[in-house]
Parts: structure tokens; sequence; C-alpha cells
């Protein structure tokens, strides 16, 4: 399936006004920081891993084509960063709150998608789909009214290839992980549409919200090119922080097209052959497309 008919196709399941993202349509833009632990830097080279403190750009948002859904329902969250070394290239992490994807085909992933917009429409791709529930079950772990941003974990899922000084490459798969618990719940309480934002303003007028930047180092068996495996059993490492400080302009408000591409590398970095990331960035540059012109 072209990138034009999947954008065409989960255009139409969401109904999405022009002008917004075909999938995270609602989503704001945070500014911060991401300094990287120096167990980093032994195994990658690139940039912005190197130990120095770097400003990064964030957009926290929601998995829906529909800009107008309310934060009070169930749905996944995504959390979009935007880091850069030295040279400014930017280096794109997608996370998302489901922990895991169930599928390597493009178009399965639509077909799910558009079964998904109804509460009826599911259970039937389902009962076609049997093969597909496990999977979507254990994703169901990211899909939540959620409290707030700053409390849950997001999965970039894919593998990304780590090359060091050497040239020696390790596979890894990145988790951001919420370093705020229900203990700092705030004493205010927010309910309306757009309480995750709200809430999130509250947050960061009183103090940064940090995620720690942790990755699976790939061992015997672990698959970098098939995004649907779980690394069971794989070495965890600290290599980072992510500190939010406050929120920041939409940049696109200003003209400029701002796309956050999981499949963007810079010198120290390789993609796998995953067949999904390779998909993406056909998609994305369609969506842009759309949404700007
Ligand atoms: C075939 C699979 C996928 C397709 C076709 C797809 C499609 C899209 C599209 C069209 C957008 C809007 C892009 C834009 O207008 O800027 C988007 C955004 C996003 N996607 Fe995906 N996606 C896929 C898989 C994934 C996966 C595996 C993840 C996470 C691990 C993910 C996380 C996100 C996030 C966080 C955003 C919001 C980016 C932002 O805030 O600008 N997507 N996706």
């Amino acid at each position: 399936m072209e990138p034009e008919e999947a954008i065409d196709r989960l255009r139409a399941a969401f109904g999405g006004p022009p002008g917004y993202r075909t999938l995270h349509a609602k989503g704001r833009f945070y500014s911060g920081t991401f300094t990287a632990t120096p167990e980093a830097a032994v195994l990658c080279r690139a940039g912005h891993l190197d130990g120095r403190t770097r400003p990064v750009l964030v957009r926290w948002s929601t998995a829906s084509g529909n800009g107008r859904t309310k934060d009070t329902s169930p749905d996944i969250r995504g959390m979009a960063v935007k880091l850069a070394g030295d040279d400014g290239q930017p280096f794109d992490l997608l996370g998302q709150t489901s922990p895991s994807f169930p599928t390597q085909d493009p178009e399965e992933f639509v077909r799910i998608a558009e079964a998904s917009v109804k509460q009826l429409t599911l259970p039937l791709f389902l009962l076609r789909h049997p093969r597909l529930v496990p999977a979507l079950v254990r994703g169901l772990a990211g899909v939540k009214p959620h409290h707030s941003f700053a409390e849950a974990a997001f999965h970039p899922l894919h593998a990304y290839g780590w090359l060091d000084e050497h040239g020696r490459r390790t596979w890894v798969r990145y988790q951001f992980r919420p370093t705020a618990t229900q203990a700092d719940r705030l004493p205010e309480t927010f309910e309306g549409r757009d309480r995750l934002a709200e809430e999130i303003a509250a947050r960061l007028a009183r103090g940064p919200v940090v995620h720690e930047v942790w990755v699976q180092v790939a061992g015997e068996g672990h698959d970098p090119d098939d995004v649907t495996t779980s690394w069971r059993g794989a070495r965890e490492l600290l290599v980072g922080r992510l500190v939010v400080t406050a929120e920041a302009d939409d940049p696109e408000a200003g003209g400029a097209p701002t796309v956050f591409d999981p499949t963007r590398t810079v010198d120290g970095i390789k993609l796998p052959n995953d067949p999904i990331l390779r998909y993406r960035r056909g998609a994305y540059t369609e969506s842009v497309r759309r949404r700007t012109s």
C-alpha cells in the first residue's frame, strides 16, 4: 500500500480536519534539555550522546487522528523528542505509551486503526484476525485515560544500531521512564476536555518534568528488524535524562513545518531493516504535505 493511500484511509477513519496531523492530532510542544550518561557515549558516537546538556523540543500528544478528542477518553499517548548534537542535525525519537506493536505489515496497522475508531468494529475485526489478539492485549497496557504525561512511560519500540568510535555496532531499544509517581500528584483536579495539557502546565509551573532514558541492549536471539517481538532478558542501561521545563510555541503556527521523523539518522546511528520503521518516512512525509498544503 502506498503511503498516500494509508494517509487517505487514516484521515477518512478519524475525520480529522485539514491542518492536523493524521495521527496524534492533539498535542502541544514543550522545551527542555537532554543529558546523556557516560555509558551512552561508550556505545555510541552520536553527538547528542556526548554528555553535554543540550536543548530538546518535545511534543506530548494523544494518538487519535481527531484533534478534538477528550483527554478523559482512553487512548495511547505520544512523546516525540527532537535531539541534536553540535552539527545541529536532528535525531527524532517517537515514544508511545503502548509497550508493543501488533504487526509488521503497514496495511494491517491501517486496518487496525480503522477498526479501533468504532467500539463495535474492533471486536469484529479481532474475531476475523485472532492472530493479532495477544499483541493487541499486550498493547492495551498503554491505552488509558492517563492521569498525567509526567507519570507515563513511553516506548519508541524500534531498534536503532548504535555505532561507537571504532564502528562497532550495538542494537538498542529505547524507553522513556517517568520519575514522577502517584505520590507527586498535584492537589488540584483537572477534569475537562484538555485536562492533560492543563495538568502538565500546572506541574511545569512548580518545576520540571523528568523522564529517564533507558535502553535495552540486544543479546542473543533479539531481532532488531521485527518490531513485534519483545527482547526478553535484554540488559538494560540508563543512557540519559530528559528534563521538560516549559511549554513552547507551536513552530507550525509561525509557518515552520515541524515533523518528528523516526527514520532520520545522524552519524553514529543506523536504522534496522524493520518494515514498519522504513514505511513510516513516506507516511509522515505525506501527512506533513496534507497538513501544510
Ligand atoms: C505503519 C506504522 C505507522 C504509521 C503509518 C504511522 C503514521 C503516523 C502519522 C501519519 C503521523 C502524523 C505525522 C505528522 O503529520 O507529522 C504519526 C504521528 C506519530 N506517530 Fe506514528 N505511525 C506508525 C507507527 C508508529 C509507531 C510504531 C510509533 C511509536 C513507537 C508511532 C508514534 C507516533 C507519534 C508519537 C506521533 C506524533 C508525532 C508528533 O508529535 O508530531 N507511530 N504517525
